[in-house]
């Protein structure tokens, strides 16, 4: 469709687009039980990229029965660890194997640089598949001396085992479509659990080709099923889901409410990744340099639409402007256009909503006083780009500084001293992540514990590897991504008690 001509396009992922995409159940592709489809736009022109089934609740009831059986019977629950991991590995040389394919698939879909889904999201995917399959035989328990007063001289022998949780309803978001899949689908697999994943209505195409993978690398039919579809519909199906065992949620903090209301039926687990407003607080001793491009970097990364976008910028006053001066430079600086374009730094926005959520967002603050030293409206007229943009002139009360923008703006708000910062910083809903820069190690440490957020970075931003814990304080989320503690989120701990 439209763009699947272009000649200098990956041959692989011009053909995915050019067919309709499918339903991934019981190992079995299938259009939707209703027969409909959606399209998927491609953001930098606004056409239609490709054609994708419609998952509905029919879908995820079926995509549901197929992960209970693999759960239950299939060769899955019968696997060593060993053969688990080997598999994931698998998974990982194959999805580096066609990373060409995969990033151009992610640029198509969402819009970002090709350059950037080649060098971050596809490696990141592969690592975090990598990392996991070593996880795989390294669930372990525990023993416990067993001291019982009311049975003297009884001796116990008492184990905890950690199990899969079962299946796994996961519903993921747009930003970064296949990395998100695969934060997702990694803890659950490497312990044993089966899913049936949604991916957003806006980006589903790399978790649709990922699914043939799994195949491809030898997982059983109905471990991965893969069902696209809107969130109102297939997602909420799934939330709700009596026989879906744990939901694990990335998007907005409102529908991770609907999702956590959705799971109290059968009381399923729930963990959550969502929104920010997180604080990049740049002192007067940092390295000036490159805090400029670190704060330009944090909020104006994946075009602002990162969880964990450094969104409102503290600056130490004696520093304010030359700080905003440099970041506003840096935006003026970045070159736009179609993320296929190899001298591109930003792409488009996802979706004409949220352009027209982003153009809302800078249309209230105006209102309010604020005013732009770069950037500030809608770019061009086809496709949805927005100017990357700094505002100044803000109040700590507005809704540009209170709510996510999920766009490449920000507020530089100047600052006093560490006490007032650190206030200033923890005053919001949300609790993601916070950058500190500084050359003061004291400080920088000191500060970073004040700070109620899940990840803080010291003189770098958007620093993300497989082994570090990613989650939210407060109404960021429940739970932890990545790292060991993911394991958590994917496990039931069972204590075993025996008289001997
Ligand atoms: P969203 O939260 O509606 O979408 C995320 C996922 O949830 C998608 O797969 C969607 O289909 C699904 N979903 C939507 N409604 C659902 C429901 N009732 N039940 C089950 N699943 C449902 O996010 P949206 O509308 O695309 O973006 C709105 C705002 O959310 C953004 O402007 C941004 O502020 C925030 N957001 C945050 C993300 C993060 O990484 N934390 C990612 C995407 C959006
Ligand atoms: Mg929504």
């Amino acid at each position: 469709m439209g763009i699947a001509i272009s000649p200098s396009i990956d041959p692989k992922a011009s053909s995915f687009v050019s067919k309709t995409a499918k339903i991934l159940i019981g190992g079995k592709w299938s259009e939707a039980a209703s027969g409909k489809t959606f399209d998927t736009y491609n953001p930098a022109t606004g056409e239609v990229l490709a054609r994708v089934a419609e998952g509905d609740r029919e879908d995820i009831e079926r995509a549901v029965k197929a992960a209970r059986k693999a759960f239950e019977v299939g060769p899955w629950s019968t696997m060593t660890a060993s053969e688990r991991g080997k598999l994931m590995w698998r998974l990982a040389d194959l999805l580096e194997k066609n990373l060409e394919e995969f990033a151009t698939l992610e640029s198509l879909d969402n819009g970002k640089p090709l350059s950037i889904a080649r060098a971050a999201d596809v490696p990141l995917a592969v690592d975090l598949f990598r990392y996991m399959a070593g996880w795989a035989t390294k669930i372990e328990g525990a023993t416990f001396p067993i001291s019982v007063p009311y049975a003297p001289g009884a001796k116990f022998f008492a184990y905890t085992r950690r199990e899969p949780v079962g299946v796994v309803g996961q519903i993921i978001p747009w930003n970064f479509p296949l990395l998100m899949a695969a934060w997702k689908l990694g803890p659950a697999l490497a312990t044993g659990n089966t899913v049936v994943l949604k991916p957003a209505e806006q980006t589903p195409l790399t978790a649709i080709r990922l699914g043939e993978l799994f195949a491809e690398a030898g997982f059983p039919d109905g471990v991965v099923n893969v069902v696209p579809g809107f969130g109102e519909t297939a997602g909420a199906a799934l939330a709700a889901h009596p026989d879906v065992d744990k939901v694990a949620f990335t998007g907005s903090t409102e529908v991770g409410k609907l999702i956590l209301q959705a799971a109290a039926g059968n009381l399923k687990k729930v963990s959550l990744e969502l929104g920010g407003k997180s604080p990049n607080v740049v002192f007067a001793d940092a390295d000036i340099k490159g805090a400029i491009r670190g704060a330009a970097s944090a909020i104006f990364f994946n075009h602002g639409q990162c969880c964990c976008a450094g969104s409102r910028l503290f600056i130490e006053q004696p520093i304010y402007d030359q700080v905003v001066e440099g970041v506003a430079e840096q935006a003026k600086k970045i070159k736009i256009g179609s993320g296929l374009d190899a001298d591109t730094q930003m792409g488009p926005l996802v979706s004409a909503e949220q352009l027209a959520r982003v153009c809302g967002f800078l249309e209230s603050g105006f209102s309010e006083g604020a005013k732009a030293v770069a950037g500030g409206k809608k770019h061009g007229d086809k496709g949805y780009f927005v100017e990357p943009t700094v505002l100044v002139n803000t109040n700590d009360k507005m809704k540009v500084i209170q709510e996510e923008i999920f766009g490449p703006v920000v507020a530089a708000i100047p600052f006093k001293d560490t006490a007032e910062v650190a206030a200033r910083a923890n005053d919001s809903i949300y609790g993601l992540a916070a950058g500190i820069w500084t050359k003061d190690v004291s400080k920088a440490h000191r500060l970073a514990e004040k700070m109620r957020a899940g990840t803080v970075w010291i003189n770098c931003y958007n620093i993300f590897d497989a082994a570090l814990p990613f989650g939210g304080y407060k109404q960021s989320g429940w739970g932890r991504e990545m790292g060991k503690d993911s394991l958590e989120l994917y496990t039931e701990v069972k204590a075993v008690c025996a008289q001997i």
